[in-house]
């Protein structure tokens, strides 16, 4: 017993050093292996193996992936009559080749969908029929290409405002409030094993969050198996509070459904907006002090997202039996698309890899979290 103590002292410290010494001695998702499954955003380059140095990283660490932008409507299906399954098709390959849990995002969305969707070949607002007649073909069409292979997909995009009420987006105006139950019903119909999944950003937010509750009661009063609900994670330093993720997983788990991180990073480059929303849709005018750190992140400010990230993981790893998983929105800096949203273009640091693929600390702090550093 006592040499056992020894032992794993030993192999601790051992650990310690590994880990600050920058050469880990576990991935993420072996450290994350009976919590939650550990996925990451690929972008075309990605997927198709061009970018050869984060494929490497995507097949060391992570155990599920989603798609940055190939099965958004516009990519997909880009024209009326013509849908573009190239970019989709290598994305589930590249998921199916190395066992990982493949991610569908996303069906119903307000952005990313091209005009032509809610108009008419003369270019005058669909009637509602036509709209879900469209609606249905697109979603019998993309999940049905991808049955049994895709595992999840993110239904309905980011419906509800900040007041928790329907957004007024087309689909709401075209079709009315019931879209959102009619997404969900195709998509079951056209994959009965697909886990079906409402994904948003600012559900941190009380007022968000219970129009997200309300939202999940509807699809299950009307006998829609909803799997869980993607916190999408676009996470700033000060917003939302550690209480405020925690509460938000707690309220939504009682639901029955799943909790997943879907898109996290962590913003760390001065404001240009307020506004908390991940509003693709929105972008402000580059300024010098905008965009600080074009000559690396200092110690200071690299430490803070360090914290950050542990801090963020200890909510998680304590709600690890609700929440399924947790997928960074990019493979290294370089990748992210806070580079380049909502200003462009900046130098942005909100993941766990250097734009050379060097981890960084708070790859090693989340990792000592999972309690990876002591067997
Ligand atoms: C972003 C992509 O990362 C960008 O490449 C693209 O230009 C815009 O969309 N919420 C979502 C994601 O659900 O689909 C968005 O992804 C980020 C915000």
């Amino acid at each position: 017993m006592k040499l056992f103590m020894k032992i794993k002292a030993l192999v601790g410290i051992t650990g310690v050093f590994l880990a600050t010494s920058g050469f880990a001695q576990t991935t993420l998702k072996d450290a994350f292996k009976n919590d939650f499954l550990i996925g990451v955003a690929l972008n075309e380059a990605e997927f198709a193996g061009l970018n050869t140095n984060a494929v490497a990283i995507v097949k060391a660490q992570f155990n599920s992936i989603s798609p940055e932008n190939a099965l958004k409507w516009e990519s997909i299906h880009p024209k009326p009559d013509q849908y573009d399954f190239s970019a989709g098709d290598r994305y589930v390959e590249f998921g199916q080749k190395n066992n990982m849990f493949i991610v569908g995002h996303t069906l119903v969305w307000h952005n990313q969908t091209p005009k032509w969707v809610f108009q008419d070949d003369k270019g005058i607002p669909l009637v509602r029929d036509r709209l879900l007649s469209r609606m249905s073909n697109h979603i019998f069409t993309v999940v049905g290409r991808y049955k049994g292979k895709i595992g999840g997909w993110d239904v309905v995009n980011e419906a509800l405002d900040d007041d928790g009420k329907l957004r007024q987006s087309e689909w709401e105006k075209i079709i009315g409030p019931d879209y959102i139950i009619k997404a969900y019903q195709f998509a079951h119909e056209a994959d009965p094993r697909a886990e079906l999944y409402y994904n948003d950003f600012s559900l941190e937010n009380e007022a968000k969050r219970n129009g997200a509750i309300a939202l999940v009661r509807k699809i299950q009063a009307a006998g829609i198996p909803i799997a869980g609900v993607g916190l999408q994670g676009h996470y700033k330093m000060d917003w939302p509070t550690n209480n405020q993720v925690d509460e938000t997983i707690t309220a939504l788990s009682k639901l029955g459904v799943k909790v997943m991180i879907t898109e996290l990073d962590l913003d760390m480059l001065p404001p240009a907006t307020k506004s908390q929303a991940a509003e693709v849709s929105m972008n402000f005018a580059l300024r010098a002090e905008l965009n600080p750190y074009t000559n690396g992140l200092p110690a200071a400010v690299q430490q803070q997202l360090t914290q950050r990230y542990a801090d963020l993981f200890a909510v998680f790893v304590k709600h690890r039996d609700v929440v399924s998983r947790v997928t960074f929105w990019g493979v290294t800096d370089g990748d992210s698309w806070l580079n380049y949203w909502p200003v462009k273009v900046r130098m942005a640091y909100p993941l766990l890899f250097n734009r050379d693929g060097r981890p960084k600390p708070a790859f090693n702090a989340i990792l000592q979290l999972a309690g990876a550093a002591v067997p």
